[in-house]
């Protein structure tokens, strides 16, 4: 427990403590995906609760592409101004804040009668199946450019880094996944080729915000079904994400601990170490905003 509370570096943040709270979708930004003072507040309690990193919710990257309600929006130049008020609050308090941005997909049943959705093979997601339109080589360069003026944006904004969503069977993803990815082109087959999309937008997004700037992937560590992607892929791809110098890759952070209890750090800074109420039972999702139902009411 003492490491933890120690500083440490990652990238080129200087961390208070190495507690990170992972990327939740609140739920509560506007249609747009602007901020409101219920959003506001939620990261203002994290900051003042000494967690040392906190990862925004998803981000999406194109307007259009919009897997959940109530999600932050970064797909335009309005969300510079928007979002440096939020970075200037957690700066306040000592915390570091990085945003993630998102291409979701087909693991989404929303509005999805009104929009195409990218996929890189038209196989149905296995859980809302919902089928996408498997990408021409066009639609992709027009998604990595998306994630790279994204990630130019949340620089600009004052964010201290950007989290690239490769997880939960979103759309870069199922790229990696040869489950998902049945393309005969160059972005698929082997596992260098399902890596390719991944790579790209990661070499794009670096060339936007420079060498400083910290970049941090989260990924998938195996998909648990036949056919899906294995522990031992995962491996590989990490590997290559070291190589070609992405800053750090999520293994695990606190998200739902930090619903049921904000001031879970401050907590145990204080000494009272007793473990975390959270039950994960994850009845932390609401149309009304993501919140605890069990122990803080939203
Ligand atoms: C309400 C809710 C929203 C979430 N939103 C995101 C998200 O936007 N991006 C993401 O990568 N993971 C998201 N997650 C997953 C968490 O970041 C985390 O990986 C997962 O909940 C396991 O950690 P935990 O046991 O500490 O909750 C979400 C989880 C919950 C409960
Ligand atoms: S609803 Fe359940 S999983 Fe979600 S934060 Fe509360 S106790 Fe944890």
């Amino acid at each position: 427990m003492k490491l933890l509370f120690e500083e440490t570096k990652l990238g080129n943040m200087k961390l208070k403590n190495r507690f990170v709270r992972s990327a939740t979708w609140e739920n509560m930004a506007t249609e747009e995906g602007l901020l409101t003072d219920p959003l506001i507040k939620i990261y203002e309690d994290l900051a003042k609760s000494d967690v040392g990193l906190i990862i925004t919710g998803y981000a999406n990257v194109l307007q259009e592409e919009k897997p959940n309600p109530g999600m932050m929006g970064i797909y335009s130049d309005k969300f510079v101004n928007e979002y440096q008020k939020l970075t200037n609050l957690v700066h306040e308090y000592g915390s570091k804040i990085i945003m993630q941005i998102a291409y979701g997909g087909t693991k989404t049943t929303y509005q999805t009668e009104e929009r195409i959705i990218y996929a890189p093979s038209e196989i149905p997601e296995r859980s809302t199946h919902t089928v996408g339109k498997a990408m021409t080589k066009e639609e992709i360069v027009i998604v990595e450019n998306a994630f790279a003026d994204a990630a130019k944006r949340i620089q600009e904004a004052g964010f201290d880094g950007v989290e690239i969503h490769g997880a939960h069977t979103y759309l870069i993803n199922q790229f990696l996944s040869p489950y998902y990815n049945k393309r005969t082109d160059e972005y698929g087959g082997s596992l260098d080729n399902r890596m390719r999309f991944l790579n790209e937008i990661y070499g794009k997004i670096r060339k936007q915000v420079g060498q400083d700037f910290t970049i941090v992937i989260k990924l998938t560590s195996s998909e648990f079904f036949d056919g899906g992607l294995t522990f031992d892929d995962t491996r590989q791809i990490c590997k290559k994400m070291e190589q070609i110098g992405v800053d750090a890759i999520e293994f695990f952070g606190l998200s739902r601990p930090l619903l049921a209890e904000p001031d879970l750090i401050k907590r145990w800074k204080e000494g009272v170490r007793k473990k975390a109420i959270c039950l994960s039972c994850s009845k932390c999702r609401t149309n009304d905003g993501n919140y605890c139902t069990i122990f803080k009411k939203g």
